[in-house]
């Protein structure tokens, strides 16, 4: 989610951090920094907003002899995006960047103030500087320290370390966050969290592997394995081309997103899912004391999550919910009772109708929460607490991973009302836990699925039109599935409940009526099937998506099977999501940047 640079030669570091972090910035940022340490002294940057910030902060600073430097640009996690939480975070005479959520910082944080640590930041970073000098006091050598400071850490890293006495050496060290290291002809050494900042300046670079981790030192590297034992240096080459290195290789930022989908929902459960409960620290316990109800409110895809999540709340947490388009409930009139929680839910937290309800909810008095994706965002600022769902920056117009971390963050929030409330017992918990665990393998895309669907995909470019239909929260998941494809092919789709297709719109059934069915398992199996019967009885075209094959279908996409609907309804979000994208692409239409729309839609 964020990114991460390095660099140790006798070029001006500076000038080749602030390019590298300039590369990142297409991945999302809120606020930026540098170190230098040059001849043992460091000089550190850091801003809030665009990078031209720190740019212009940095502008007077030359660097004139060897260093090393390590830089960061941030979206945030814990704590708002502000200078003090910017990175680097430093200690005593140690400056660390990183990238990840350390999921033990609390109890790593608690046990070094107890040993009179100060801490300037709200983020989870800072406590691996501050463990790292408490470690060097007993420690060996620095690195013996280094070592066993990422031994105690638990949760996803990537990060670099540097310390005043060792004006020649960066630490790093690896796990469930990328990070690369490059080297040249010339004796210059780089880190990068992805290719494109390495790109024209290195000659082959180290892929880390998770667990690995050392020290760089002039022109060496010294890398470990996790076990401690020295590792294997695996060098490759970089491809050439910036753009499509930014895509990681895919096609479009739509289709990288919906790979990178395991990745998000695991950062969104990172420290939320501990042992056997559901933790929402951002959040005052008392949020749901005097609530009778909870009103959800959002736009678009957002509205498909709030729609969804309804099911979820009513079923899990037997709490009374009302869902909102924000466009038709801000002129409505509504009537609202302060008994009422208001959650607007939005990507962005910049959307025009979403930010007006909620206005109008705090005007009356309710207390608010948002859940979003862009921490200082409107919607933010403006609620009293938020949730951030850590999917990332989404650049393709079509939300695909921003819906589905929202999904994951409702699922567990409503987990959590019904923990709080006693609502569920100790042992459905557990069991709804151990789902949510098993969400992010729901949501890898095999090579096997992505074939299937691109065959499949030429027969769906013409037709009078689509219905996706669905039961339960299988239809919120359909009016997403025919929002995908209308937004990118510019195909006619209507997202559908199942079982209301004979009050009228089963009229449109002919072999031009394309019928994408969601057909669960685990959730009203016979109620939809029948349903899809009907519509293959008036020859509509049949798609069935389902773990149980059908033999009436005329093509058929077989998920896997699971014991539970939500790994169901996550695994066909992905097969509806690349649907759409392949039928898109088949047509040639511009499937990151569709006709007519905007990301952040801030006007009504
Ligand atoms: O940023 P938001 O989640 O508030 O945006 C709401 C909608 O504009 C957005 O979800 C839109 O529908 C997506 N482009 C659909 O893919």
């Amino acid at each position: 989610m964020c990114g991460i640079v390095g660099y140790l030669g006798k070029n001006s570091s500076k000038k080749i951090l602030l390019n590298g972090l300039k590369e990142l910035e297409y991945r999302g940022y809120d606020s930026a920094g540098i170190t230098i340490l040059e001849q043992n002294n460091f000089t550190m940057f850091k801003s809030v907003g665009k990078l031209n910030n720190l740019i212009k902060k940095s502008v007077d600073f030359k660097v004139n002899n060897f260093s090393v430097g390590i830089g960061h640009t941030r979206w945030a996690t814990h704590g708002k995006p502000t200078e003090k939480n910017a990175h680097p975070h430093s200690g005593e005479f140690t400056h660390i960047v990183h990238n990840g959520i350390i999921e033990n910082y609390q109890e790593l944080k608690n046990s070094l103030v107890s040993k009179d640590y100060k801490f300037t930041s709200q983020t989870d970073t800072e406590v691996i500087v501050h463990l790292f000098e408490e470690n060097l006091k007993y420690a060996k050598n620095p690195f013996s320290a280094f070592n066993k400071t990422v031994f105690q850490l638990e949760g996803a890293y990537a990060l670099l370390l540097i310390k005043k006495d060792e004006p020649h050496r960066i630490y790093f060290a690896k796990e469930g966050s990328p990070l690369i290291l490059g080297t040249n002809s010339e004796g210059e050494q780089f880190f990068s969290s992805s290719d494109t900042p390495l790109i024209g300046s290195v000659d082959q670079v180290i892929y880390l592997q998770d667990g690995e981790f050392g020290y760089i030192e002039d022109e060496n590297i010294y890398l470990f394995a996790e076990n401690g034992e020295i590792a294997e240096k695996k060098y490759s080459t970089l491809p050439k081309n910036k753009e499509l290195a930014k895509k990681d290789g895919f096609r479009y930022f739509m289709e990288k997103e919906i790979y990178e989908q395991p990745q998000v929902v695991s950062d969104s459960l990172i420290g939320r899912v501990l042992d056997e409960k559901i933790y929402f620290d951002e959040i005052d316990k008392n949020i749901f004391d005097g609530i009778y109800e909870i009103k959800l409110c959002a736009c678009g895809t957002s509205y498909h999550t709030a729609l969804a999540s309804s099911y979820l709340f009513e079923r899990v947490a037997k709490v009374k919910v009302s869902v909102e388009f924000g466009s038709e409930f801000r002129y409505r009139e509504p009537l609202l009772t302060r008994d009422t929680l208001f959650i607007s839910i939005s990507q962005s937290g910049e959307t025009a109708d979403t930010l007006a309800s909620l206005k109008m909810a705090k005007k009356a008095g309710l207390k608010t929460l948002a859940i979003c994706n862009v921490d200082n965002s409107s919607i933010v600022r403006l609620s009293d607490w938020s949730i951030l769902t850590r999917a990332g920056i989404e650049k393709g117009v079509a939300s695909t991973k921003a819906f589905a971390t929202q999904m994951v963050v409702l699922n567990m929030l409503s987990l959590y009302l019904a923990q709080i409330r006693k609502n569920i017992s100790p042992e459905e918990l557990k069991k709804e836990i151990l789902v949510l665990r098993e969400i992010p393998n729901s949501l890898i895309v095999t090579s096997k699925l992505h074939e299937k669907i691109k065959r499949l995909s030429k027969r769906y470019l013409h037709g009078h039109g689509f219905f996706f239909i669905g039961r339960d929260i299988f239809y919120p998941l359909a009016l997403e599935g025919a929002l995908k494809l209308k937004e990118i092919s510019y195909l006619h789709s209507e997202g559908y409940p199942a079982g209301e297709m004979k009050h009228g719109p089963i009229a449109l059934a002919d072999p031009e009526l394309f019928t994408i069915a969601l057909l669960p398992k685990n959730k009203l199996y016979e109620k939809t099937k029948s349903n899809i019967e009907e519509l293959g009885a008036r020859d509509s075209t049949i798609c069935v998506i389902s773990p149980k094959p059908f033999e009436l279908a005329d093509d058929f996409i077989q998920i896997h099977s699971y014991d539970h609907y939500l790994l169901e309804f996550f695994e066909m979000m992905v097969v509806v999501q690349l649907l759409s994208m392949e039928v898109a692409i088949r047509l040639e239409n511009d499937v990151d940047m569709p006709r007519n729309l905007a990301k952040s839609v801030t006007v009504e």
